[in-house]
């Protein structure tokens, strides 16, 4: 009886392992491609967003799509909010983000990143005529940030050296321009390509963030994924064969 107990259980075990292994994205049957599994916040355009149809574009898309398809891998992609991907990475819900990630010092101690993929500087995005032009003017305003990024940092320290400088942290990007437009903002603080674009398209007007620092875009992965390097070598391919500025060239133009 016991000996039978005995073999039961470490039947289940090994049923248990087997089958944890095949989610481990592993090829799933024969012939079939293996599948990575990417988180974005795709509410940050030319980067992530959403086109009429509802599917998921942008740069950040597309540079995916390439390296997955060099090294073999189908793509899926999961939209999730820009403050929870850190965790579900953590949690190797995802196989990596690519969602216009800043590759800070403080992100490295939880994620891997690739090398760094686009630089962009921050920008204040107002409405025209707002009266106000520079960090020292937010003195006494509003100012929308997404939740989780270098921004609601940055702002959380610039709110310490201005008084009443009100930090107004937000989900998506479209709901922090629409808090602007209608007046319960008055700034928002973004990444400056996504900044310049909304100001193009919606006549907003806008002002560089001078002290700004942030460090590149990169692609972020669990700790200790051995897909940093091979990412890396098609990255850094990329930008030797001319196909990552094929994508700035498609996504990032900015008419100067
Ligand atoms: N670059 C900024 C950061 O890393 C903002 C990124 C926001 N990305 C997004 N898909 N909403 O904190």
């Amino acid at each position: 009886m016991k000996k039978m107990i005995f073999v039961l259980l470490v039947g289940i075990l090994l049923v248990g392992l087997v089958s944890a292994c095949g989610k481990s994205n592993e090829v799933n049957g024969e012939g079939e491609k293996k599948v990575l599994v990417m988180g974005t916040s795709a509410d940050f355009p030319p980067f992530e967003t959403r086109d009429d149809k509802g599917n998921i574009v942008g740069f950040d898309i597309d540079l995916a799509t390439y390296i997955a398809n060099e090294l073999g891998y189908e793509l899926e992609i999961k939209d999730s909010s820009f403050d929870g991907l850190i965790g579900a990475l953590q949690a190797k819900r995802f196989d990596f983000v690519a969602s216009g990630m800043s590759a800070t010092e403080k992100r490295q101690q939880s994620v891997d990143f690739s090398i760094p993929y686009n630089h962009s500087g921050e920008m204040i995005v107002t409405l025209k005529d707002s009266g106000i032009t520079s960090m020292e003017e937010l003195e006494g305003k509003k100012l929308a940030v997404q939740l989780g990024t270098i921004q609601e940092e940055g702002a959380k320290k610039l709110s310490e050296q201005l008084s009443n400088l009100v930090v107004k942290p937000l989900n998506k990007v479209p709901d922090m321009i629409q808090e602007l437009k209608s007046g319960r903002v008055d700034a928002v603080y973004l990444d400056k390509t996504v900044a310049e674009g909304y100001i193009k398209e919606l006549g907003l007007d806008g002002f560089d963030d001078t002290n700004n620092s942030a460090p590149g875009m990169a692609i972020a992965f669990p700790k200790g994924s051995d897909l940093v390097e091979s990412f890396n070598k098609v990255l850094q391919k990329m930008m030797e064969n001319g196909e990552l500025e094929k994508l700035e060239q498609k996504w990032l133009q900015e008419d100067k």
